[in-house]
C-alpha cells in the first residue's frame, strides 16, 4: 500500500539515505530499527514530504506521491508523528484534538483508541502524563485517517509499562486497516507486535523479513544494530 522504491534523501548537501526500498502493507506493522544516526528520521521526513527526496519513487495506494507537498501527501492519506511532536500544552485535550479534526468530524475514534484520554478531555494536555501526551500527538495523527502512519519513536522516555500500553494500540490500529511503519528504540518491543522489519545502518538497509523471526534471533540483531554491512552479519 506504501511502497518505497529506491529512494534517496540529503540534508544539507549530504546524502544520508541511499537507495531504500521497502513496503508497508495495510493492516499490518513494519518496524523501522537502526543505531543512533542511521537514518530513519531522515527517511520518514522524505516519505512524509517534510524534506525532499533527491531520487526515488513512493506510492501510495500504488500512485506516486514523491513530488507531491506535505500536506497533500497528508491529504492523500499519509500521516506523520515527527520525532520530538509535542502537544498545544495550554490548549485542552479536546480543542487538541478538535484542530486536528476534518471538518464535519469527531474525535470520538481517538477516545475509543485511548480511553485514558476521556477522563482528561477538559484538562491543559501540558497537564497530561508523558504517556498521555503521546496517545495525544498519536490520536491526533488519526484525525486525518490516514490509510498509512508513519511513527518516529513513540516512546523516547516513556516508562516500558507506557510503551507496551502505546504499542498494543499500534497493533490495533493496524488491525483495524492503517500501514503503520514504526521507528522505535525499544527494538524488542517493536519487533513483538511487528509483521515486517527493516534494519537501516549507515542509511541504507541492511536486513529486510519477518518481525517475529528477527525478534527470535537476538545475534542477529546486535550485529545489525551495531552496523554491519549484509557480508558481515551473512543476511
Ligand atoms: N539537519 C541536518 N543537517 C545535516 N545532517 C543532519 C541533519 N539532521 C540529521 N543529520 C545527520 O543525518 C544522519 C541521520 O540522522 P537521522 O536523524 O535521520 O538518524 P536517526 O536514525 O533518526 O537517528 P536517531 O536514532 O538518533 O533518531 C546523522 O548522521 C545526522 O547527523
Ligand atoms: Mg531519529
Amino acid at each position: 500500500m506504501l511502497s518505497v522504491e529506491d529512494v534517496t534523501v540529503g540534508r544539507s548537501g549530504l546524502t544520508i539515505v541511499r537507495g531504500v526500498s521497502l513496503r508497508v502493507d495495510a493492516a499490518s506493522v513494519t518496524v523501522l530499527l537502526g543505531a543512533n544516526g542511521a537514518g530513519k528520521t531522515t527517511l520518514l521526513e522524505g516519505l512524509s514530504g517534510a524534506i525532499p527526496v533527491s531520487s526515488g519513487v513512493i506510492r501510495l495506494d500504488g500512485r506516486p506521491i514523491e513530488k507531491l507537498r506535505a500536506w497533500r501527501r497528508a491529504r492523500a492519506g499519509l500521516a506523520h508523528v515527527e520525532q520530538n511532536r509535542t502537544v498545544f500544552r495550554e490548549m485542552s485535550v479536546l480543542d487538541n484534538l478538535r484542530a486536528a479534526c476534518r471538518r464535519g468530524d469527531t474525535p470520538d475514534r481517538v477516545f475509543e483508541l485511548f480511553p485514558e484520554l476521556v477522563k482528561q478531555i477538559d484538562a491543559p494536555a501540558g497537564l497530561l502524563s508523558g504517556g498521555e501526551q503521546q496517545m495525544l500527538v498519536v490520536g491526533r495523527a488519526l484525525l486525518g485517517r490516514p490509510k498509512a502512519l508513519l511513527i518516529d519513536e513513540m516512546s523516547l522516555g516513556l516508562a516500558p509499562i507506557v510503551v507496551a500500553r502505546l504499542a498494543a494500540a499500534v497493533r490495533a490500529l493496524a488491525d483495524g486497516g492503517v500501514g503503520v511503519l514504526l521507528v522505535e528504540q525499544f527494538a524488542a518491543l517493536a519487533l513483538d507486535i511487528a509483521d515486517r522489519a527493516y534494519v537501516l545502518a549507515r542509511g541504507e538497509v541492511v536486513h529486510s523479513g519477518d518481525g517475529r523471526r528477527l525478534r527470535a534471533d537476538e545475534d542477529l540483531l546486535r550485529a545489525l544494530y551495531l552496523g554491519g554491512t549484509p557480508s558481515e552479519t551473512g543476511v
